[in-house]
């Protein structure tokens, strides 16, 4: 089994979720692609929603999948997002922003009325932090802020390193909205409400990766043996 089979079961399991009419948070990353592709096929055979997206490459990629679009300024308030994650743990607190998306993602995610994740099972941990913590970043005063942000994760008794993120080409990673991201390699944190205070008081950070208390349910997908088990954390049955 690969990823790309499970991405398509944890995808297929969430178009189930999709009613005619929604207004819909479309994610970013491999696995929210999958979503957005089997949206379309269902879109052309005649389902009624509008997507808001939280990429430049989802708008890209749903445009081609011809699902009607719209911005968050023009539906403000969605139904239900759905989207990727990089960690998830038993409360459903995630680390997002691999892909760099992190800021639009948790724009829409906090406008919809329930947040959904689709991602590989093997994303889900006991304690986040193993994946390192995207932190979006004004790239003004880019290196005092990457001091500020550093003395924040000692002060929220964590340990590791921050990296300018690069693009492809070796320069400093644009983000949709210009700005940058510092990884933080932090190994484990052990209090992710308190590390999101501590980043959030730092004069020149946009955003950061942990989503906490945002999400309803994570819709995760396992190789069992050869076949995609699909099972559920958090509750589907009010969306
Ligand atoms: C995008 O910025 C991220 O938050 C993604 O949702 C996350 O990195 C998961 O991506 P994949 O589905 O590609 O693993």
């Amino acid at each position: 089994m690969s990823g790309p089979d499970l991405r398509r079961a944890c995808a297929a399991r969430a178009l189930d979720l999709v009613r005619p009419g929604m207004r819909l948070g479309l994610g970013t990353g491999s696995t929210a692609a999958v979503f957005v592709e089997l949206l379309g096929e269902r879109v052309r055979g005649g389902l009624d929603v509008v997507g808001v997206p939280t990429s430049e490459a989802t708008f890209a990629a749903a445009t081609r999948a011809g699902i009607r679009l719209a911005t968050l300024d023009e539906l403000p308030e969605l139904d239900l997002t759905i989207d990727g994650a990089d960690e998830v743990d038993p409360q459903l607190r995630l680390i997002k922003g691999g892909g760099a998306a992190l800021l639009r993602e948790k724009i829409v995610a906090c406008a919809s009325r329930r947040m959904v994740v689709i991602a590989d099972a093997a994303k889900r941990v006991e304690t986040l932090g193993a994946f390192p913590l995207p932190i979006e970043v004004n790239p003004f005063g880019l290196v005092a802020t990457q001091r500020a942000v550093e003395l924040a994760i000692i002060r929220a008794g964590c340990t590791g390193t921050l990296r300018l993120r690069l693009d492809a080409q070796g320069a400093p990673l644009a983000t949709d909205g210009g700005h940058r991201i510092l990884d933080a390699r932090l190994g484990r944190i052990p209090d992710p409400e308190g590390l999101s205070a501590a980043l959030w008081a730092v004069p020149g950070v946009v955003e950061h990766g942990l989503f906490l208390g945002i999400a309803a349910a994570a819709i995760l997908a396992a190789d069992v043996g050869g076949t995609a088990e699909v099972s559920v954390l958090g509750d589907l049955s009010d969306i």
